[in-house]
């Protein structure tokens, strides 16, 4: 059996107010997307630029939290092929560089409702309509963003570091981590637990059979409050509206609260020492552990966090079908 790798990029713009998606036409006559194969010494990523550089003439950057991934069979001159095919999506912002290549015949924006139509394959159907609603969530999730980091602007007496650290990760996760809020490191790179105690989380995620990339992470409040102190119950109370909507737009299967303030904020539990490793089942089912930073500090913490993890890979292990929504 022969294997194929392929990547390309979900192209999309914003046109009239309409959103709208890159079609080429390709030498069999119907519409494809910017694609084609992973080359040796070339990953996904790569491909996908090169490709949809090559066939469309965009220099775009995708975002890294979204891939579609597909496997197919498929049989040439009487051999199977099993092919798998990775999808990023990116927004051009101008339409007018768009130049095809030789290969294709054409090439149209399409809205998400004409390409439904126009479309020859059901695997297409369903890539489009995947990425169609992460760009939702993306420009809601945006929206949000701007909002919340504009309160330095509106609120009176504002106390914590100007600077919004946005969440990050998958839209769609089935897994969200809830922190404190950020640290100094955070406050200058403008992402979530990338410091020491990130350092630590990344590796939490993984012995639970994560990967970071693939999870939402976000904190109670999302400004650095200088001298890494506690936020105030007033800070708390100006920024956990913005954290209820984030919650509500990411809708994850499994909130995991990150100490004593994500579990007082979140599920109102006190005694982080005493409620580690609490599960609260539901929709969503919330896991209760340290802050890393905790166990960072203390190390008689390193086994109670890990032990804690450990719970979170079993709910995960017993659930049916772990992996992305698309
Ligand atoms: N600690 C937090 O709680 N959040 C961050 O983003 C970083 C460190």
């Amino acid at each position: 059996m022969k294997f194929e790798f392929s990547a390309g990029i979900i192209v999309y713009a914003d046109m009239d107010g309409e959103r709208k998606f890159l079609f080429l036409k390709n030498p069999h006559g119907w519409w494809d997307l910017p694609k084609g194969h992973i080359e040796k010494g070339e990953n996904a990523i790569k491909a996908a630029l090169r490709e949809t550089k090559e066939e469309a003439n965009l220099v775009l950057k995708p975002y890294r939290s979204f891939v579609y991934s597909e496997d197919y069979w498929f049989i040439s001159a009487g051999e199977k092929i099993k092919k798998n095919v990775k999808m990023f999506i990116a927004k051009a912002d101008n339409v007018g560089d768009v130049r095809i290549s030789e290969e294709h015949s054409g090439y149209a924006w399409m809205s998400y409702k004409v390409a439904l139509n126009e479309l020859r394959y059901k695997t297409q159907k369903q890539m489009i309509s995947s990425a169609n609603s992460y760009i939702s969530r993306l420009e809601k999730i945006d929206a949000i963003n701007a909002e919340y980091a504009n309160l330095p602007n509106i609120a009176a007496d504002w106390k914590l570091s100007r600077r919004f650290v946005p969440g990050e990760g998958r839209l769609n996760a089935k897994v969200m981590f809830i922190g404190q809020a950020p640290g100094a490191e955070e406050d200058m790179k403008l992402r979530p637990f990338i410091g020491r105690s990130g350092k630590l989380l990344d590796r939490l995620i993984k012995s639970a059979g994560l990967v970071r990339r693939n999870v939402y992470i976000t904190s109670v409040v999302q400004f650095f409050p200088p001298e890494n102190r506690v936020p105030t119950d007033d800070e708390i109370a100006l920024c956990k509206p913005f954290l209820d909507r984030q919650i509500a737009e990411i809708n994850p299967e499994i909130i995991v609260l990150l100490g004593s303030v994500a579990a007082k904020v979140v599920v109102g539990l006190d005694g982080i020492k005493s409620i580690h490793g609490r599960v609260i089942s539901g929709k969503p089912t919330y896991l209760v552990t340290l802050h890393p930073a905790a166990a960072v500090r203390i190390k008689s913490n390193m086994p109670l966090i890990e032990a804690d993890f450990k719970i979170l890979k079993s709910l995960l292990k017993n659930r049916k079908r772990f992996g992305t929504r698309q």
